[in-house]
C-alpha cells in the first residue's frame, strides 16, 4: 500500500520553548482535502508553520509519501511537494503581479506563467501592476498563484477567503474544487468560514488550545449546529 501523502504523529510544537501545538495526530489520503477549524488563537496557523518548519518542533513527526521531514528546512520541504499560502499573504508589494509570479518559477520554464494566467484571468489582466495595488482578493489570488507555479502536491492553506467578497470566495472555492477534480492535489485548508469549508471537506479537525478536539466527516457537523456551536462558538448560517 501507498503512503499517505501526509502523515502526521503526535506533533507538539511552539514558539521557542512554549507550547501551541499538543500531540496532533492524523493522516490525509491523496486527493483528500482537510478542513481545520477552531476558534481564534486556537493554534490552526501554527499547525500549517509547523508542517512547514517555521516554528519550534518539540516532538513527533511529519510523514510525507512515508518519509519523515520534521528534520528538513524548509526549502526542502517545499522541494518535496509542500506548497504553503500564509495567512499574511506574502507578495511582494514593489514587484508587478508578473515579478511576483516570476519570483515563483525557481527555474521553471516561462510558459507556467500562461498557466498561472489562465487559472487566474484577473492577474493578466493586473500583470503590469504593482502588489500594492491589488485588491485583497487580488492578492490573494497572486499569493495561491505563486505557490502553485511549484506543482505542491500538498497544498496547504491560512484562511485564504478572510475579507473576501462573497463572490470572490465563491470563484476561489471553485477555483480550489477544480485543482482537487484533477486528483493530483491534496489540500489542508484553515478557514473561519465553515460553512464554506465543511462544503469542501472530505474530513474535519477542530483544533481547541492546540489539541484536536474533535475529528470526523464534514457531513456530521453540516448536521448538527448544536455541535459546532459547541466546538467552534459561531453559527453556519
Ligand atoms: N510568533 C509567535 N510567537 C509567540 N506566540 C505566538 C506567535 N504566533 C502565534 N502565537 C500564539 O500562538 C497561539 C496560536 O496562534 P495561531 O496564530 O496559531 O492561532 P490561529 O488558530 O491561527 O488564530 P486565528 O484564527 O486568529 O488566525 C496564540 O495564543 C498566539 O498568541
Ligand atoms: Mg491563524
Amino acid at each position: 500500500m501507498r503512503a499517505a501523502p501526509l502523515d502526521i504523529r503526535n506533533l507538539s510544537a511552539g514558539y521557542g520553548p512554549t507550547r501551541i501545538i499538543e500531540q496532533v495526530s492524523f493522516e490525509i489520503g491523496a486527493g483528500e482535502r482537510l478542513a481545520v477549524l477552531g476558534r481564534n488563537g486556537m493554534g490552526k496557523t501554527t499547525l500549517l508553520a509547523t508542517l512547514m518548519g517555521l516554528t519550534t518542533r518539540h516532538a513527533g513527526e511529519i510523514r510525507l509519501n512515508g518519509e519523515d521531514i520534521a528534520g528538513c528546512r524548509t526549502s526542502a520541504r517545499a522541494g518535496r511537494g509542500l506548497g504553503y499560502v500564509p495567512q499574511t499573504r506574502d507578495i511582494f508589494a514593489s514587484l508587478t503581479v508578473e515579478e511576483n509570479l516570476r519570483a515563483g518559477l525557481k527555474g521553471q520554464p516561462q510558459s507556467m506563467l500562461e498557466e498561472a494566467y489562465e487559472i487566474f484571468p484577473r492577474l493578466r489582466e493586473r500583470r503590469g501592476n504593482f502588489g500594492r495595488q491589488l485588491s485583497g482578493g487580488e492578492q490573494q489570488m497572486l499569493s495561491m498563484a505563486r505557490t502553485l507555479l511549484g506543482k505542491p502536491s500538498i497544498l496547504l492553506l491560512d484562511e485564504p477567503l478572510e475579507g473576501l467578497a462573497p463572490v470572490i470566495c465563491d470563484e476561489l472555492m471553485e477555483l480550489l474544487a477544480r485543482l482537487v477534480a484533477k486528483g493530483e492535489m491534496t489540500i489542508v485548508l484553515v478557514e473561519q468560514q465553515v460553512e464554506r469549508a465543511l462544503e469542501f471537506a472530505s474530513k474535519v479537525i477542530v483544533l481547541e488550545r492546540g489539541r484536536i478536539s474533535w475529528s470526523g466527516n464534514p457531513r456530521t457537523l453540516m448536521q448538527d449546529q448544536a455541535l459546532v456551536d459547541r466546538l467552534i462558538g459561531v453559527g453556519i448560517h
